[in-house]
């Protein structure tokens, strides 16, 4: 129990400094380019990550590099290109190659027991980072490092009621999903729902995928102004689709923040920017910034430590008038 909590005490410190680590551009930091051997002595991470579909993804891997090379852990990095069967292939390459730890962000929630099942029979303990899955055996992993995005959707709703409450109009919602059946995306929309249900003024009208990424947010946004004319709000699950969808109204010749309010997540720097410039009206914070945690988490877990089941990620909420004082210090 004392173990557990100078374990849990160490990343809880990790957390709050966690901000301030990453300043120094290296892409190729802490990776083995691929040889395949393995350093005596030192842990040897696998990294699965998502993608780079987004501000947001790229913060999250330089700052997993980065946090490598500083804790002197070997990271052999591979990215899935937003596919699951990539992902579940490098899996299985790192299983091959004996690596200590595996780590990954899932890019949907389901159809992990068969491969995580694989690395539990090779003995090589696997850290979620980012995004959950919904296996319901949770022996298959040892913690989930990430945000919570159920309370991340939560937030945008209740922002939104806030803005509305004084109101007796009905407000036509438009929402850019993430991923299908990816955790952040399933999680934002139910928070997101739960919220305004209460009040029935707030109707989504539009609900579709961007895949997370500008060039989907802004052609989904377009197909929404042409079939929709009353749209008053725009909910985005990312800020990338957010500014993909911004150049959008802008094309359509509306107002981004005023025409159509504009609400998004993440918090990367052009959509502080964005908020700046009264385009974006809130942001809620997804901290990428996981590397120091995720590289104590690991060397907790190869050295058979017990680590807490879930490591949450605090975040806070941007409104517009927030933006100026926040932009520079930002770090992603
Ligand atoms: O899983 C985190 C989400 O994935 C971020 O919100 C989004 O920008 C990214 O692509």
């Amino acid at each position: 129990m004392a173990r557990r909590a100078v374990v849990f005490a160490g990343i809880a410190l990790l957390a709050s400094t966690t901000l301030t680590a990453c300043s120094t551009e290296n892409p190729e930091a802490g990776s083995d380019g691929g040889s395949g051997s393995k350093p005596k002595g030192k842990i040897v991470l696998g990294f699965a990550q998502v993608g780079a579909e987004s501000g947001w993804r790229t913060a999250n891997t330089k700052s997993v590099q980065e946090a490598a090379k500083k804790a002197g852990i070997t990271l052999k990095f591979s990215d899935a290109q937003q596919k699951q069967e990539n992902q579940i292939k490098a899996i299985r390459t790192f299983i091959q190659q004996k690596v200590d730890v595996i780590a990954f962000s899932p890019v949907v929630e389901s159809g992990w027991d068969t491969v995580l099942k694989e690395a539990k029979d090779a003995g090589i303990p696997v850290i979620l980072t980012d995004r959950a899955v919904d296996s319901k055996d949770k022996s298959l992993y040892k913690t989930f490092l990430g945000s919570d995005f159920v309370k991340e959707g939560t937030s945008a709703g209740q922002w939104l009621t806030d803005e509305y409450a004084n109101s007796k109009d009905t407000v036509n919602i438009v929402e850019l999903q993430g991923t299908t059946g990816s955790a952040p995306a399933n999680d934002r929309k139910a928070g997101f729902a739960e919220v305004i249900k209460g009040d029935h003024k707030f109707k989504i009208i539009a609900s579709q995928t961007g895949d997370f990424t500008r060039a989907k947010g802004k052609e989904v946004m377009q197909a929404f102004l042409k079939s929709h004319k009353d749209i008053d709000v725009l909910y985005a699950h990312n800020d990338d689709m957010a500014l993909g969808a911004i150049q959008a109204i802008e094309e359509a010749g509306k107002q981004p923040g005023k025409d159509i309010k504009v609400i998004s997540v993440d918090g990367i720097k052009d959509a502080f920017v964005a908020m700046t410039e009264g385009k974006i009206n809130v942001v809620v914070e997804c901290n990428p910034l996981l590397g120091d945690q995720l590289m104590e988490l690991t060397k907790s877990v190869a050295a058979g430590e017990v680590v807490p089941e879930r490591v949450e990620t605090e975040e806070g909420v941007f409104p517009q008038d927030k933006a100026k004082a926040a932009l520079p210090s930002r770090k992603y």
